[in-house]
């Protein structure tokens, strides 16, 4: 598995991995190719020419801020999201980030679990934060290496 900076190329596979992912927010394609010029920082997970799962983030000042985050359901569980989070947070090295951060939908436990265990922790919530459903967003946080 081979983990790349998103290309223009990459958006029909990402739209597919976000469609069955109703978890996160739905971005357009015009998002995407926003993230391939370079406004925002992400990648893909690719294995043999195929996209497994996708992360966009962005530098805010000293954090990173995690934006959209999904794995291909059907290759959840594998280490794929692992790796992604993995690269980003290498990224936030190379700028020294302080800290990690990310909204998650309070019912989205495999997330909640997933960030627990890569040592996140629930700082912060914001009521009603989600609509279509109605939802608070827990804010997560990692302190990273100074
Ligand atoms: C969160 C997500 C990106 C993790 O990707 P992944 O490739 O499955 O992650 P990994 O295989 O590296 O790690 C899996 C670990 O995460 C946790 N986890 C993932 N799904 C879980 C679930 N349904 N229930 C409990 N824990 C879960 C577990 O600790 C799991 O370890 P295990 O496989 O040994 O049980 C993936 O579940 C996903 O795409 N979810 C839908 C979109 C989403 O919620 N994105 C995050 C929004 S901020």
């Amino acid at each position: 598995m081979n983990i790349r900076p998103i290309e223009a190329r990459d958006v029909d596979s990402i739209l597919a991995i976000q469609s069955a992912s109703p978890e996160i927010a739905q971005w357009t394609m015009w998002d995407y190719a926003r993230v391939a010029r370079g406004d925002m920082a992400g990648w893909v997970a690719e294995e043999k020419s195929e996209i497994d799962g996708f992360l966009v983030a962005r530098r805010v000042v000293t954090d990173v801020e995690i934006l959209n985050f999904a794995v291909r359901p059907h290759a959840r569980h594998g280490g794929i999201g692992t790796s992604l989070l993995r690269e980003t947070l290498a990224w936030g090295a190379t700028f020294r980030a302080e800290k990690a951060l990310l909204e998650v939908r309070a019912s989205n436990l495999a997330a909640l679990s997933f960030y627990v265990r890569h040592g996140f922790e629930v700082t912060g919530r914001r009521p009603r934060y989600y609509s279509a459903p109605i939802e608070d967003a827990l804010i997560l946080t990692a302190v990273l290496a100074k």
